[in-house]
């Protein structure tokens, strides 16, 4: 009960304070706070152009369609012999729309090619990528995941909205797949990690993936306040040596490495949705 009074008073005092700290943020000039800062403000305000709003309409439907949907997905890989409805597998674990849109325009208003996220399942927030992703040149989103019934349902998604060149669904336990991200020879503008939300796996995928970061670069990370051990993982990441900037957006944390930059660990909040 006060943990969610005081999660509501954070709420709105973040919002009560958004156009001080946005001030803030842009007293900084770095253009990779400043796009981050125009991705929020578009989202906030919906302010939208056609191509948007039909790529966002496209993204609706199909998550209206996995609402819908009863299938069964099989959690075998986890060894816990778990089955679970699409219909709910969504309404558990896909990025809310809102957050999608960020994911959208963090990669339209910059020159991000190369996305990776761990944590692909049902492809949701990877439709948004990709509906960005899709309109510039040689453009990558490697992605990961476990379970090979989501695998194939967002691989299905995906065919939909891009030739299958301009991605890869990497399957398996990443405690079995993550040295490939690492063996392969891309690096990534944008990087968001939103599977395995726990605190040891969040610093080693951190920790492994800073030299696949390109300079300027984004890391996000989904769920920081989720429990305790979240906490203790984005005060550690926030705080390192090669962070510039980071944003606690409370739902997700976001950090800017920017080796051009001689700023470190300045930290700003804001609140875009829970
Ligand atoms: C929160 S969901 C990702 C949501 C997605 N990014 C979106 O916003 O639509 C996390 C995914 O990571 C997968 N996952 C979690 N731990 C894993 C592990 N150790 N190995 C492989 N997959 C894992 C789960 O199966 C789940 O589909």
């Amino acid at each position: 009960m006060i943990g969610k009074i005081s999660k509501h008073l954070t709420f709105l005092y973040r919002r009560f304070n958004q156009r001080n700290e946005i001030r803030k943020i842009k007293e900084y000039q770095n253009p990779t706070l400043d796009l981050i800062v125009d991705s929020f403000i578009k989202v906030k305000s919906e302010c939208f152009e056609k191509i948007d709003t039909v790529a966002f309409q496209r993204q609706s439907e199909y998550a209206r369609r996995l609402q819908k949907d009863d299938s069964i997905v099989s959690y075998e890989i986890f060894k816990k012999g778990d089955f679970k409805k699409v219909s709910s597998i969504y309404q558990k674990a896909a990025s809310p729309y809102v957050w999608c849109q960020f994911y959208y325009f963090l990669i339209k208003l910059s020159q991000t090619k190369n996305f990776l996220e761990i944590g692909t399942n049902l492809g949701v927030s990877g439709g948004y990528i990709l509906e960005a992703l899709k309109h510039k040149h040689n453009s990558k989103l490697i992605t990961l995941e476990g379970v090979s019934d989501l695998k194939r349902i967002a691989q299905k998604h995906f065919d939909s909205i891009t030739p299958p060149e301009n991605f890869e669904i990497i399957l398996g336990l990443y405690e079995q797949t993550f040295q490939s991200v690492l063996d392969k020879e891309l690096n990534y503008q944008l990087i968001f990690i939103d599977g395995n939300h726990q605190k040891n796996a969040t610093l080693e995928y951190f920790e492994k993936l800073l030299p696949k970061l390109s300079s300027p670069g984004i890391i996000l990370f989904d769920d920081i306040n989720w429990t305790t051990d979240m906490k203790e993982a984005w005060e550690f990441i926030k705080a390192h040596e090669s962070v510039n900037y980071s944003i606690d957006f409370y739902k997700l944390g976001l950090i800017v490495v920017d080796k051009n930059d001689q700023n470190k660990n300045i930290d700003f909040a804001l609140h875009l949705s829970n």
